[in-house]
């Protein structure tokens, strides 16, 4: 088993689908992230060479650690797509998680923790096959009738696995209920490698009552730090000093698009973005209309350029 890099902070940038593009996990590194995710990526189209999913796993030297997070059915295209991926990033992550159908009909995402057999062979096999660490992120089961997360942990802990991120929801769940961090203390309990909490951390104060009560190594964010990257600085600011400060929003997108233009990012892909970021501002409802109406990105720099002003 290969050692999970010891990081500089304890947030970590969830994956997350559309959003944790290059330009994105630079900015949440800039901020402080201690460790990236990209988003899903579909291992066969990875070994299949197809640009969309090439363009998914583009990095940047400023972002390190950064880890791939690969989906799919077949041991064989995983393997490959981990070998194809391995010199570029830090860390293979597999995704044992997702709820969405269109990647659980094939056996991946969620459907796997019905499946710990196959979990259990493609761990062990891309240990063997790639020289990075391989981890994996689950959720707690299936169901309330079938919550596996601490029997999945330590198969993935004796099949090789350098560390293990938990979403406390089911997959029947969705995003609906709350994430249950009992079971994710659990987990902890069970393994001796790295556990990575994920679920419902908005806040600083969240991030510190769920570190501390729930002793992970690690809290995976997400949608707190959609539109607010700047929450890694106040996450590890507050941890530090049990203060912090907030930024401006439309700053933080400014900071985005610059970054978006350096990685050539897709106009539209900025405007998904742009509409994070307003969330919460006043007047946002009404920007988001406009930013929705942008046709190029000098047309959106105006529209932030005159919504700072007013
Ligand atoms: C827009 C969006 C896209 C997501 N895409 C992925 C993904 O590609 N891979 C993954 O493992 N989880 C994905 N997730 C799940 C998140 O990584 C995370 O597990 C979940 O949102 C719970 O964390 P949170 O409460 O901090 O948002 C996604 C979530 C959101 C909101």
């Amino acid at each position: 088993m290969k050692s999970f890099p010891k990081l500089q902070g304890k947030a970590i940038l969830s994956p997350m689908e559309g959003v944790t593009d290059v330009a994105f996990r630079e900015l949440c590194r800039r901020y402080g992230a201690a460790l990236t995710y990209t988003e899903f990526v579909n291992s066969t189209a990875i070994v299949r060479k197809s640009k969309k999913s090439l363009d998914k796993i583009k990095t940047s030297k400023i972002e390190k650690p950064v880890a791939v997070q690969l989906f799919g059915n077949s041991i064989k295209n995983i393997i490959e797509a981990a070998k194809f991926c391995e010199t570029k990033f830090d860390i293979i992550d597999i995704n044992c998680g997702c709820p969405a159908w269109k990647v659980i009909q094939t056996g991946a995402g969620s459907a796997m923790l019905n499946n710990p057999e196959k979990i259990k062979e493609i761990i062990s096999q891309l240990s063997d096959s790639v020289k990075i660490p391989i981890t994996l992120k689950i959720r707690k089961g299936m169901n309330e009738e079938n919550i596996n997360a601490v029997e999945i942990a330590k198969i993935a802990e004796k099949s090789g696995a350098s560390a293990i991120a938990v979403h406390g929801r089911t997959q029947k769940q969705g995003y609906s209920g709350k994430a249950d961090w009992e079971i994710i203390k659990k987990v902890k309990q069970a393994v001796k490698i790295p556990v990575i909490g994920n679920g419902d951390v908005f806040t600083p104060e969240d991030f510190k009552k769920r570190l501390d009560e729930s002793g992970v190594d690690y809290i995976l964010i997400a949608r707190g730090a959609l539109g607010n990257p700047y929450i890694f600085k106040q996450i590890n600011d507050y941890l530090l000093t049990g203060r912090y400060d907030s930024k401006d929003k439309i700053g933080q997108l400014n900071e985005y698009i610059e970054l978006a233009l350096k990685h050539k990012i897709l106009f539209r892909q900025i405007k998904t973005h742009a509409v994070s970021f307003t969330k919460g501002l006043q007047g946002g409802s009404e920007l988001r209309k406009e930013i929705n109406l942008t046709k190029s990105l000098d047309e959106l720099k105006v529209l932030l350029t005159s919504f700072r002003k007013i």
